[in-house]
């Protein structure tokens, strides 16, 4: 089967053809919005959803284009259902029930978190990678959730924690603005916590969790920060950053004890959730924080020194896209999972 994958869940217009019999991507196609929302230094749901709507089609042409396909050729239409922002999702439900209801295809709604779990299992090329082993835990983070699964089987996982607050990309993005460093945050603030060897001079408090109850929790982080910036006279609670005061020092000092933190964050709730599931073979690293080399680094420390295997998304699977939604839509065809034409959009 031919599978049609479709995400318009946030600022990105993912568009994708996943063919089951092969195995293979056979295109994907993309259209990011980052532009579009530098200046506001967050996405403006608003303007996400317009362009949506502007790119929808031309997006869908090239995916099909690049995979040598005509609509006609499609079997069924996968399109991420949520949770996201509601006009954005509704312009990809809406396009995509169009070309079934027209093309006598089938429906298949998928979960957006879905998507980013299975995405691990794309290729550098498209095929699909056998050296996964279920169950896995799977670190999902991004700009909007941050997670650990249990990971059973296609389509089967359990929620192990999840994000009491923000998400790891949110912080970074946040601290970002206010460091002045520009959108999206979480690969500049690698690049300054690089400048100086990863250190840790500001020490930020990290959540706690426990084998019993693991948790992450990101709003108390970016507190610390901000407050840790008043006192070094680089923030106003009343009127914001005091630009003049943020030398490039601060920002790499700031930003490495930052990503120090969420690294340690990570680290120690991956290895409650080993010790919680011992019977997980490794861990898939997920979402658009998962281009982060230095926590890829501390996940794989984690898993080698537990004999566990480490994964991790290609970095063009990372960030959203319409190729893990295809791959999502093609193993719940082949399990019969199908919606009716009657499938809304889900905020949460
Ligand atoms: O998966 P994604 O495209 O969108 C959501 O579903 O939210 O992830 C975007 C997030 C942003 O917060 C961005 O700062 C973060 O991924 N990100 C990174 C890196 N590249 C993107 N975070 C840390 N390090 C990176 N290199
Ligand atoms: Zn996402």
């Amino acid at each position: 089967m031919k599978i049609l994958g479709v995400e318009t869940s946030c600022d990105e217009t993912g568009v994708a053809v996943y063919d089951t019999t092969k195995k293979l991507l056979c295109s994907h196609a993309l259209f990011s919005q980052i532009k579009l929302h530098e200046r506001y230094g967050g996405v403006v749901p608003e303007i996400a959803s317009r362009s949506q709507l502007e790119k929808m089609s031309v997006v869908t042409q090239e995916a099909l284009q690049g995979a040598g396909l005509q609509l006609a050729d499609i079997d069924a239409v996968a399109v991420t259902s949520g949770p996201g922002l509601v006009g954005s999702l509704l312009v990809g439900m809406c396009f995509s029930k169009g070309i079934a209801w027209a093309g006598n295809k089938k429906l298949i709604g998928v979960n957006h978190h879905e998507g980013h779990l299975f995405s691990v299992f794309l290729g550098k090329n498209g095929e699909m990678k056998d050296d996964i082993t279920f169950p896995f835990i799977a670190l999902s983070a991004s700009g909007g959730h941050t997670a650990l699964y249990l990971v059973l089987d296609f389509g089967r996982y359990d929620l192990i924690a999840q994000t009491q607050d923000d998400a790891a990309g949110e912080a970074f993005d946040k601290i970002a603005k206010i460091l002045g460093l520009g959108y999206p945050g979480g690969a500049l603030i690698e690049q300054y916590a690089r400048n100086i060897d990863f250190r840790d001079d500001c020490r930020y408090p990290r959540t706690k969790s426990t084998q019993e109850h693991i948790m992450f929790s990101f709003s108390g982080l970016k507190t610390a920060v901000l407050y840790d910036l008043v006192k070094k006279g680089a923030y106003n609670l009343a009127t914001g950053p005091i630009v003049e005061n943020i030398s490039e020092d601060l920002r790499s000092q700031v930003s490495s004890s930052l990503l120090v933190s969420v690294g340690d964050i990570f680290s120690a709730n991956l290895a409650h959730a080993f010790k919680k599931h011992p019977q997980a073979t490794g861990c898939a690293f997920v979402g658009g924080v998962a281009c982060n080399q230095y926590l890829r680094q501390r996940l794989l420390d984690v898993c080698n020194k537990r004999e566990k295997k480490f994964w991790v998304a290609q970095p063009s699977f990372c960030t959203d896209n319409g190729a893990m939604i295809a791959f999502v839509g093609g193993y719940k065809a082949e399990q019969g999972f199908f919606s009716n034409i009657d499938l809304d959009v889900q905020r949460f």
